[in-house]
């Protein structure tokens, strides 16, 4: 069933079309640099104060994530003490909480960008905020950085739209981790399970001792769509995987069953609360005595377990994607009209420099974008995926904006959380299918 066929690193993503649709505005008030998100305000935009400021979008608030975050800032304010930094972090980016993307998006169509945001590499920036011509190109600050040295080809290839480079990425996430709870898996004598059907065996043991076999969080739209783009790769293989943004592999195929079906079963031995539960109770409740045995979830969870000193777990492939890296990656641009230009400019800069990703990535849990990092700063999990990146076949990530245009992501959300609440395959392909329609993956 599985199709390794290795696949060009510059293949690795290059579909889609148009910028995202209109969202309403989500109100909430930007942070200070490690502080926890405000509940409500607005946030006004940094340059009406006409200070020497240097306004930040992102959605990172979550344990590692804040840390990884303010390691770039300590390194900008050393070097500009007199840049007030404006931190404006909002939950709610990589689900369809959206609370982020959604003020973003009214700050940019009102023409009042931030200094830079992030913003996932490739699709989810081109299609939503280049095409829509609200971005400056970086082909000069790539020049007089050196920066097509010491990124991958592949990943500037990524960056890129009409051969000109719009955001630098700051490190490389995989998608495709199962977490496991060393103890937990011990409990009933198992191995980290290599396959779907292994993995139903394995909870089928835990179940019988009652221990909670697989953590699920979907309260808002989109862990579950992270959970089916690793059913996706496993069932189909890289090559019709990447055919589903192509239009070569068609949404209504009878793998896409496969998964959706070996998705719903996957709910019968998830939390019984999976549709009131956060990314973040998961991991809260992956650290605990009662702890569920196993997760699926990208490598920023290895960034929040390492933030709360929590050690007792273990990592591997994704069932059924051993050899396969689902790859994302977080990135900053340069808005059109940013009030505080220089100063964005000067934290791209941290953000491309060798320095900011040692001191960024160890702490998030992914690795560099660079190819130049310093190796002797990263951990054992993080030292295997360098070594799983360079020699594994990549696969973009669908829910984290690299495969697919934003449009397309809601869409897809909405279809995989339809299943999560009605258990309803038929019902959740349909939708599939008039989102790949839609989005005219035909097209591409
Ligand atoms: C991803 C993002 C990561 C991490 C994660 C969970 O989309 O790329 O950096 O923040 O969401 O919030």
């Amino acid at each position: 069933m599985m199709n390794n066929g290795k696949l060009n690193r510059r293949d690795f993503l290059r579909y889609g079309t148009m910028a995202a649709g209109a969202v309403a505005l989500a109100a909430c008030a930007p942070v200070a640099p490690g502080a926890a998100p405000a509940a409500g305000g607005a946030a006004a935009p940094a340059a009406a104060s006409g200070a020497n400021q240097l306004e930040i979008f992102s959605w990172w608030t979550s344990g590692g994530e804040v840390e990884a975050l303010n390691a770039l800032y300590d390194i900008f304010k050393k070097k500009y003490p007199d840049v007030e930094i404006e931190n404006s972090a909002l939950t709610g980016g990589a689900g369809q909480g959206g609370n982020m993307k959604a003020l973003l998006e009214t700050r940019m169509q009102g023409g009042q960008p931030p200094d830079s945001f992030q913003v996932h590499l490739g699709h989810e920036l081109i299609d939503s905020h280049v095409k829509a011509d609200r971005m400056e190109d970086l082909e000069t600050f790539y020049k007089d950085e050196g920066l097509t040295d010491v990124f991958p080809k592949d990943l500037v290839d990524i960056a890129s739209m009409n051969g000109k480079p719009w955001s630098v990425p700051v490190n490389i996430h995989r998608s495709n981790v199962l977490w496991y709870r060393t103890d937990k898996l011990e409990a009933v004598g198992a191995e980290p399970p290599k396959t779907w059907d292994e993995l139903f065996a394995v909870a089928d043991k835990l179940k019988a001792k009652e221990i909670p076999a697989l953590a699920i969080a979907e309260s808002e739209p989109g862990f579950c769509g992270h959970e089916f783009e690793n059913l996706l790769v496993a069932i189909l293989g890289p090559d019709d995987y990447r055919g589903l943004f192509t239009g070569k592999t068609k949404w209504d195929d009878a793998k896409v069953t496969e998964a959706l079906t070996t998705l719903n079963k996957v709910l019968d031995y998830a939390n019984p609360d999976y549709l009131s539960t956060t990314w973040g109770d998961i991991t809260d409740r992956f650290m605990a005595d009662s702890a569920p045995a196993m997760m699926i979830m990208g490598d920023w969870t290895h960034g929040v377990l390492k933030s709360k000193n929590f050690t007792n777990y273990k990592w591997a492939p994704a069932p059924g994607t051993e050899g396969i890296f689902i790859v994302l990656s977080d990135s900053f641009g340069l808005p059109k009209g940013a009030p505080h230009r220089d100063n964005a400019l000067n934290f791209l800069r941290i953000c491309a420099s060798k320095d900011g990703q040692d001191a960024f990535n160890p702490i998030k849990g992914s690795i560099a974008a660079r190819t130049d990092a310093d190796k002797s700063k990263y951990d054992e999990y993080q030292l295997s995926a360098m070594a799983d990146f360079k020699a594994n076949t990549l696969v973009p990530s669908i829910q984290h904006g690299a495969a697919a245009k934003q449009s397309f992501v809601l869409d897809y959300d909405l279809a995989i959380n339809l299943l999560a609440t009605k258990r309803d395959v038929a019902a959740a392909q349909a939708k599939l299918v008039a989102a790949a329609a839609d989005a005219e993956f035909e097209a591409a």
